[in-house]
């Protein structure tokens, strides 16, 4: 980080009162370099705003009098049973937005009893992020690698370091074009690496061909892949970035046990479906068989209302967490979950709502 930039708040002010807030703080404390790979989304940002709007698109359609003392935000999730319903996604090389990087991001969850999902391209090793968890659940992200030796050997250290959950990203198995990196130059800089890769071989993927489908796409994952996976490991496996109801049902027959209904927060290909409206289907194809989580545009507690009346058991937040990170280090992180729970208690007040389960379709307004 550059001289001229602020420091890191150490307190947070008034004028922070939602997790949006956050942004202005995060953009005025990151070079353009970060900033571009934080912000920014494929082509010219359609589905990243998409989310936003399809979320705003929504009207709740609350109930009255119906009372709410000993209302709990509370859900069971494979097997844990969690305060709140808001999990942080895996967002890669955190220690572009802070210096501490994954270990306050988990440091910071396990305050606010949030579920945290690391990544596979972390810049701490998954060990060190784990032997901050202090009790709270934490999922893996893996990114299927070249060599299944290498795989392997990443559930095994996942399966040992403590985390309960194996979140296999599908959609992204060649990078999305990603036009505000390239206008700002993006690049990863030397002392930030993927760090769970520290002396692991270095994949040989074929030198001639087609750079996307022979190169980049000859390892993609398949459903095969996840059937593998799934007899590899003790743990759930989750599949992240499913949009259509037949590859979710298809996951759930190789081995998945719960889905994430994602556009990977709009960078990957852009005009893609908003995840908000690809949910229901998905819903209605799945039933109770496995639940369902989403991701892409939750912003505030009424966001999460309405995905769990859409058929989701939680969600997962991306940029607001990583932009709280950016600005202020682990107590960012905590306070914008903090204000993401807090919303999502008066939404329930307000709705007469009383429990997470008990929430549906009817809570949305059809017009
Ligand atoms: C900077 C950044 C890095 C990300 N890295 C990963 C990653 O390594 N693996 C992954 O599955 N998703 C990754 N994602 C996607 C998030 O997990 C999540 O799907 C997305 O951010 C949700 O949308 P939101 O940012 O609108 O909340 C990343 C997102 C951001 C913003």
């Amino acid at each position: 980080m550059s001289a001229e930039l602020p420091p890191r708040l150490e307190r947070i002010p008034r004028e922070i009162a939602c997790a949006t807030d956050y942004e202005a703080f995060a953009r005025a404390r990151l070079d353009d370099n970060a900033w571009a790979y934080l912000a920014g989304a494929a082509g010219d940002g359609v589905t990243q705003a998409a989310n936003r709007t399809a979320f705003e698109a929504l009207s709740l359609l609350p109930r009255v009098m119906r009372g709410s003392a000993g209302a709990s935000t509370r859900v069971s999730l494979l097997g844990h049973d969690l305060a709140h319903p808001m999990l942080l996604a895996p967002v890669a090389y955190q220690r572009l937005f802070h210096p501490d990087c994954e270990a306050a991001t988990a440091m910071a969850a396990s305050a606010v009893d949030a579920l945290m999902v690391a990544a596979t391209l972390s810049s701490l090793p998954m060990e060190m992020i784990a032997a901050q968890a202090q009790g709270a659940p934490q999922w893996f992200q893996l990114y299927l690698q070249p060599d299944r030796g290498v795989t392997r050997a990443l559930l095994r250290r996942a399966e040992a370091a403590g985390f309960s959950g194996i979140v296999l990203t599908v959609d992204a198995p060649v990078s999305g074009i990603r036009n505000a990196e390239q206008r700002a130059g993006f690049h990863l800089p030397t002392d930030i690496v993927a760090a769970n890769f520290a002396g692991l071989p270095q994949p040989t993927l074929p030198r001639e061909g087609h750079p996307v489908f022979d190169i980049a796409m000859a390892h993609a994952p398949t459903f095969a892949d996840l059937d593998w996976l799934a007899a590899q490991t003790t743990l759930p496996v989750i599949v992240k970035g499913v949009l259509h109801a037949a590859d979710a049902r298809e996951a759930l027959a190789q081995g998945a046990q719960a889905i994430i209904v994602s556009n990977h927060g709009g960078r990957t290909l852009d005009t893609l479906v908003p995840a908000i409206l690809a949910l229901p289907r998905i819903a209605d194809a799945i039933g109770d068989d496995a639940p369902l989580l989403l991701d892409g545009g939750v912003r505030r507690g009424t966001d999460v209302l309405k995905a769990l009346a859409l058929g989701a058991r939680a969600v997962l937040v991306g940029r607001p967490y990583a932009m709280a990170l950016a600005a202020a280090g682990p107590l960012g992180v905590a306070h914008c979950i903090r204000l993401l729970v807090e919303e999502l208690a008066v939404a329930m007040a307000l709705t007469g709502t009383r429990s997470l389960t008990a929430i549906d379709g009817d809570l949305i307004w059809r017009g």
